[in-house]
């Protein structure tokens, strides 16, 4: 047994469908890590556990519409999200994949241990099956209505609008997502883990035994589930993408990714326990190991009813002791996605801000979807980082190391004797360690983020009332008590920072020549940085970001939205036939803008000199959002010569220039593809 503690931390597998984006780590990533780096620097026995999931029916169906097959597909996001995590800092100690050998036998030897025990119904029933596509549908293959909330695009296996877990029979107007063939039933042998058999387990061991410490958000999803009446669970499917069913009879047949995925959270620790020389099997059978799972809300059933009877059915394993499930992050008040490209994807942001991985984890961990769905904006991004960690945390850093440079050539002066003041500054510090361990051990980590800032802040207050600058020039004892008092706090910040910015933790460490402390020590020792260490020289740990970049952002986002708009643009229905006569009413000629002004006082008109070959006219033109009036000067354009003039804000406008619109929703002129069409000629 472990003396120590010894923890079991997993955060979901990612599907390798797609990159990370900032809804992924707000839900999840961030806070694991938070977690497992806290539980580290206090001394735990800590593994922090991960891997790609990559059996999903998104998979195929992402590989069937990009042309290749499933393998190219999850070693490209495996790849892309392994590399991504690995630079924004996530301590994973292993980072696995479902593919691998390793998660194919555990997986196996499960499933085998669980049918050797008779613990599956094997039954064969009526499933959905596609006629065109000659698949049988369950889960992502097949949407219809909930028959719990009327959501009209439930998936088979779950509506995520009510959250309920459903059987892909019990939709209403069941449709195949791959044919959007109306699905016929067809008779196919499947094994079902009975979980209505597990139903007094459930009810003892989460409804009873962890309705105070679980998250009301957690324990009443399952207490519904519960309370709803479980049913028999099938947990293999009829696919050929993922780990195939290890019995006799069952040829065809996979494990039911949601059978598979958690396991690996099992394989994962087995490799990384060959890797290191260790055992894996503490960290999962040991009743004194605590298993934490981080996930997102989306994921409760699988974590706290399905693998839990799993494991419980196997009969050699530990259960998780929390399950902290956070609420969803929309991004700018829309729904975060992947396929709407609805998103702030890690990678790219690592490239666009390569060195700002903390700011990105401050702002989602300050504004975390811990008790409700939140909203990540870049405007708060950019206030998290310029009004919190510049202008409190680095502001304070800044000060403490540019003054102890400047008056001690960087050596920590000896302190005289403390003012009542340094003595409750010194004390308060002592205090946040607790209070930071009790927020975290909490799960709450926005407000042990906020703690952490209230740190810095009691440094801050406490220069500004002491006023080193100023006593420098009458008491120079006094400045140096109290440049000694400011140099705990910052060796104090060093190490309370490490979970949750560890990038500026190093640098913090760098810059004060110092390899930190132990999380308690910060509340026991009396020295936290001695008199007579030399730190080095100041280096800005945030910096401050401007608003073009913001804009930027914002830009990319709206660009976004206009694509998607394009794409889901509905064909006007073609007008009323009209007849060659009525056509050839209209004169329509190519002209050239020889001209072209704001007209004043109106955002979108430009009035416009054009060249028709008849004569050159005025055009009013309602442009001025697209286009300047310098840009378009000497274009060709086509223009309905013959409309009877009108007067547009007092201009008269003597024809009018056809347009269409591009992809992105911006309007663009209908040119002749020859230049060498000249003004006047005719279109007809
Ligand atoms: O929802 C998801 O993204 C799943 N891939 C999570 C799996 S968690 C675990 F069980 F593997
Ligand atoms: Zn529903």
């Amino acid at each position: 047994m472990s003396t120590k503690g010894r923890y079991t931390i997993t955060a979901a597998l990612p599907y390798t469908n797609g990159p990370i984006h900032i809804g992924h780590l707000a839900g999840v990533y961030v806070p694991a890590d938070i977690y497992s780096r806290y539980l580290r620097i206090t001394g735990k026995d800590v593994i922090f556990i991960c891997g790609s999931d990559e059996h999903g029916a998104a998979i195929p169906m992402r590989a069937k519409k990009e042309g290749v097959s499933p393998q190219v597909i999850i070693d490209k996001y495996h790849a892309i999200i392994k590399k991504s995590f690995e630079d924004f800092g996530i301590s994973f100690d292993n980072y696995s994949r479902t593919s691998a050998p390793i998660h194919h036998e555990t997986a196996s030897e499960f499933f085998k241990k669980l049918y050797e025990d008779d613990k599956f119904i094997e039954e064969t029933s009526e499933q959905l099956y596609d006629p065109e596509a000659n698949q049988f549908l369950a889960d992502r293959f097949v949407t219809g209505t909930c028959p719990k909330c009327g959501n009209e695009e439930a998936y088979g296996d779950q509506c995520e609008n009510c959250g309920s877990s459903l059987n892909a029979t019990d939709l209403i107007n069941p449709k195949s997502t791959i044919s959007g063939a109306e699905p016929i039933t067809k008779q196919t042998k499947h094994w079902f883990l009975p979980l209505d058999q597990y139903e007094s387990f459930l009810r003892e061991w989460v409804l009873e035994g962890h309705k105070k410490d679980w998250k009301t958000n957690v324990y009443g999803q399952i207490k519904s589930w519960v309370d709803d009446g479980l049913r028999p669970r099938a947990v293999t499917r009829d696919l050929d993408w993922g780990i195939p069913v290890p019995v006799e009879g069952a040829e065809g047949k996979v494990l039911y990714v949601w059978f598979d995925a958690p396991i690996g959270y099992i394989s994962s620790t087995k490799e990384w326990a060959e890797r290191e020389g260790k055992d894996w099997e503490p960290y999962w059978k040991d009743s004194n190991t605590k298993l934490v799972h981080f996930i997102g809300k989306d994921n409760i059933v699988f974590h706290c009813i399905i693998f839990p009877s799993m494991l419980k059915a196997e009969g050699s394993y530990i259960l998780p002791e929390n399950v902290p499930a956070n609420e969803f992050l929309n991004l700018e008040g829309n729904k975060l996605s992947t396929s709407k490209n609805w998103a702030v994807w890690l990678h790219e942001y690592l490239e666009e801000f390569p060195d700002k991985q903390d700011v990105l984890r401050y702002a989602l961990t300050a504004n975390a979807p811990e008790t409700k769905d939140n909203d990540f904006t870049w405007k708060d991004y950019q206030a998290r980082n310029n009004n919190e960690l510049v202008a409190i945390f680095g502001n304070f850093i800044n000060r403490v190391v540019v003054l102890t440079n400047k008056y001690y050539d960087g050596v920590v002066p000896t302190p005289s004797t403390f003012s009542e003041i340094d003595e409750q500054t010194l004390t308060e510090l002592k205090a946040y360690p607790a209070v930071i361990s009790s927020s975290i051990e909490r799960y709450r980590f926005r407000e042990a983020s906020q703690e952490l800032l209230n740190v810095a802040r009691l440094g801050n207050k406490y220069l500004a009332d002491e006023e080193p600058w100023k006593t420098i020039k009458t008491d120079e004892k006094r400045t140096e008590t109290v440049m000694y008092v400011a140099l705990q706090i910052a060796s104090a910040l060093a190490t309370l920072s490490e979970p949750f910015l560890p990038f500026t933790s190093t640098k913090l460490k760098s810059i004060l020549g110092h390899s930190g402390l132990k999380w308690e020590e910060i509340a026991i020792k009396d020295i936290l940085l001695p008199e007579g260490h030399q730190i080095g020289k100041g280096e800005l740990l945030f910096s401050k970001i401007e608003d073009a970049e913001i804009q930027h952002q914002l830009d990319k986002l709206e660009a976004t939205k206009k694509a998607n708009a394009a794409e889901n643009k509905v064909i006007e229905p073609q007008k009323e036939a009209t007849t060659f006569e009525d056509f050839t009413k209209l004169d329509i000629r190519i002209g050239t803008i020889i001209e072209a002004e704001k007209m004043p006082k109106a955002k979108k008109l430009l009035v416009l000199k054009v060249d028709t070959g008849i004569n050159t006219r005025t055009i009013v033109s309602g442009i001025a959002e697209y286009f300047t009036p310098e840009e378009i000067i000497g274009k060709k354009v086509t223009v309905l010569v013959n409309l009877a003039p009108r007067k547009l804000r007092g201009v008269e406008s003597e024809g009018m220039i056809l347009m269409t619109e591009n992809p992105e929703g911006k309007i663009v002129f209908l040119n002749p593809d020859e230049d060498n069409v000249n003004p006047g000629a005719i279109v007809s």
